[in-house]
């Protein structure tokens, strides 16, 4: 039974609403702004042109089909969200939920997911800079662009840039550095007016045959690619994540989650549609800069320039947020006991994680330097996905254990959409490679080893 323990929500609201500090100053605009920053990054610039290689112009219906899923998992994410907004993570909602070893294996999860989506988004960092850097003639050694492997027919060994963009950004977090409204405000603005500019430039180089064959590996392509392309929706979750300073939760939350997932959408489909109708979709094979390659090909250099640069200083918010949620959730899983204590000390003067967060800069930072990007795209998608679907099925556990709870937000069509939910996760777990589902399942296994080995006997709960 001791598998199944949970934290007591009652209390934890108490404790909550007896320290919280947090102004309820975001509205729904606020929310969607959050949104669309941390979501636009590597998938849309780099991730492309894997996609365009796998589904063809089809590409377009694949980003499609991962923002339905997506809307779903956003609903029900924001419930649970909503009604126990603590700490921001669904860690611990699901603690007092599901129990501890679901919690467990949804911490161990996301591990996964924000870890390797700091190493995946440095690594579509390093692709921009190179191209940016090769515009003013500096180029690096081969051995030092790239992780063995990643560019096949050259011998490289060691993703330099990457490495040192992920030090850089952990210094910054070691030091308590963290995003704050008006620097998300300004990413926003740069990321949004580079894929402007990417649709309004290049639709103007669109030649129409390179729409057929629309879809050259069918469905097959396309719903394979949908679950690559899931990873360029990610981040979505931080704006449930922030219900806690929402003004009014009831109707800021859905329309932050549908606006920022719906302007996601429909930029990454006009952007599909121009890259693939600019270059034969199969020329994108192993190129890291896709989307400003589409540009440099048709001749547009100083466009593609400022792509380059934007998509540089867009990236580093990405990998900020994502590293900043890594160090919080292995924070509040030392505190509750699961992992060693050390992990949740804090910096005299700095008042960080500041082990855990050296500890996984240096190693997601040597993980973006020697494994390829797309193999870590589809880790942290069936990460994401499996956590996803643990946190749609809670919130049919929640209605039914804690019916009365106050909800600030509460999902609509329930069981329906929840179950929706699920079933579209799940969907786009099947469609990720076999490769992916073996490393998925050795990760679960190592994250239950250590479940039963270490932490279930030291869990705090367990005194
Ligand atoms: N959605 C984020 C990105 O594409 C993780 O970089």
């Amino acid at each position: 039974m001791s598998l199944f323990r949970k934290k007591n929500i009652e209390q934890m609201l108490v404790a909550r609403a007896q320290n919280t500090g947090l102004k309820r100053a975001l509205g729904a605009l606020d929310l969607t702004f959050l949104g669309v920053g941390a979501i636009i990054g590597t998938g849309i610039f780099v991730l492309t042109g894997t996609g365009a290689v796998q589904a063809g112009p089809a590409l377009m219906l694949s980003f499609l089909i991962a923002a339905i899923a997506c809307g779903f998992a956003a609903l029900a994410y924001a419930e649970f969200a909503s009604t126990i907004p603590i700490a921001g993570s669904i860690y611990t909602y699901s603690y007092a939920t599901l129990g501890e070893l679901a919690a467990w294996i949804i911490g161990w999860d996301l591990m996964l997911e924000y870890g390797l989506a700091t190493s995946a988004v440095s690594v579509g960092w390093s692709g921009y800079l190179q191209s940016l850097l090769s515009g003013f003639g500096i180029s690096l050694p081969v051995a030092l662009t790239a992780a063995p492997g990643a560019l096949p027919g050259h011998a490289t060994l060691f993703n330099l840039p990457a490495f040192l963009v992920m030090m850089a950004i952990t210094w910054l977090l070691s030091r308590g550095v963290r995003e704050s409204a008006k620097i998300n405000n300004l990413m926003v603005g740069i990321k949004v007016t580079v894929v402007l500019l990417v649709i309004v430039v290049g639709v103007f180089h669109v030649k129409p045959a390179n729409w057929h064959p629309f879809m050259p590996n069918g469905w097959n392509g396309v719903f394979g690619a949908a679950a690559v392309m899931f990873f360029a929706f990610i981040g979505f979750d931080a704006v449930s994540s922030a219900s806690e300073e929402v003004k009014n939760p009831k109707r800021d939350l859905p329309i932050g989650i549908i606006a920022s997932l719906g302007v996601c959408a429909v930029l990454y489909v006009a952007v599909a549609a121009v890259v693939t109708g600019i270059v034969p979709s199969a020329q994108f094979a192993n190129i890291s800069h896709p989307v400003s390659y589409a540009l440099q090909v048709v001749g547009q250099t100083w466009v593609a320039g400022f792509i380059d640069l934007g998509a540089v200083l867009g990236m580093l918010t990405v990998i900020l947020v994502m590293a900043y949620g890594q160090t919080r959730v292995i924070f509040a899983m030392s505190r509750d006991g699961l992992l060693p204590a050390a992990l949740s000390r804090v910096h005299p003067k700095y008042s960080t994680p500041y082990l855990t967060t050296w500890m996984v800069g240096i190693f997601f930072g040597l993980i973006g330097a020697l494994v390829p990007l797309n193999v870590l795209a589809e880790l942290i998608n069936i990460g994401t996905l499996a956590a996803f679907s643990m946190v749609s099925i809670a919130v049919l556990v929640l209605r039914r254990t804690h019916p009365d709870l106050p909800r600030a937000f509460r999902c609509p069509g329930v069981p329906v959409v929840p179950l929706l939910a699920v079933a579209a996760c799940v969907f786009l777990m099947v469609n990720l490679s076999s490769v992916t589902w073996m490393a998925f399942v050795v990760w679960l296994l190592i994250g239950l080893a250590i479940y039963f080995g270490y932490s279930r006997k030291r869990s705090l709960l367990a005194k």
